[in-house]
């Protein structure tokens, strides 16, 4: 079952020197392959409908500070079950409990600061991709 899904490595894995640490894990799966990559700083507009199903979290406010406070690499992964995949290699949002051998388990510790996003749902990656790459969608 091919699959795309959005995948965006979060201003602390730029920051911190590990997309390419990350990008590597995604492109070693057996057939996944990377089919779009930007480097990009998030507005709040963007970041707003990304992130619509958390408006008005308690936690909500600080996420988009962080998301905006610098330049975030926006990348759509094509492949089997990549959705379920790509979800399964970054691990749980909480990174302490995330299981190491995880990109989360490994390089994080902080809920927020989690490095990686990706789709949850291929009907999120559908709606993602649009967002961030309408002329791919
Ligand atoms: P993401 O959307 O970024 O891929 O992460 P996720 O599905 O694992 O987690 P989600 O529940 O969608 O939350 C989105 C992001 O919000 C931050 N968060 N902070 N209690 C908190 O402080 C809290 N809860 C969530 C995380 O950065 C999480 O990835
Ligand atoms: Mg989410």
């Amino acid at each position: 079952m091919t699959q795309r899904t959005l995948v965006l490595l979060k201003p602390d894995a730029v920051q911190r020197g590990l997309v390419g640490e990350i990008l590597g894990r995604i492109e070693r799966k057996a057939g996944w392959s990377i089919t779009a990559l930007e480097l990009r700083t998030l507005d709040r507009a963007i970041l707003e409908q990304h992130y619509a199903e958390h408006v008005g979290k308690p936690f909500y406010q600080p996420l988009v500070d962080f998301m905006s406070s610098g330049p975030s690499v926006a990348l759509i992964v094509t492949g089997e079950r990549v959705v379920e995949g790509v979800r399964a290699l970054v691990g749980p949002t909480d990174p302490i409990a995330a299981p190491p051998g995880s990109v989360r388990g490994d390089f994080g510790t902080v809920v927020r600061e989690n490095l990686v996003h990706a789709s949850d749902s291929e009907e999120s990656a559908h709606r993602e991709i649009k967002l961030f790459f309408p002329r791919l969608a």
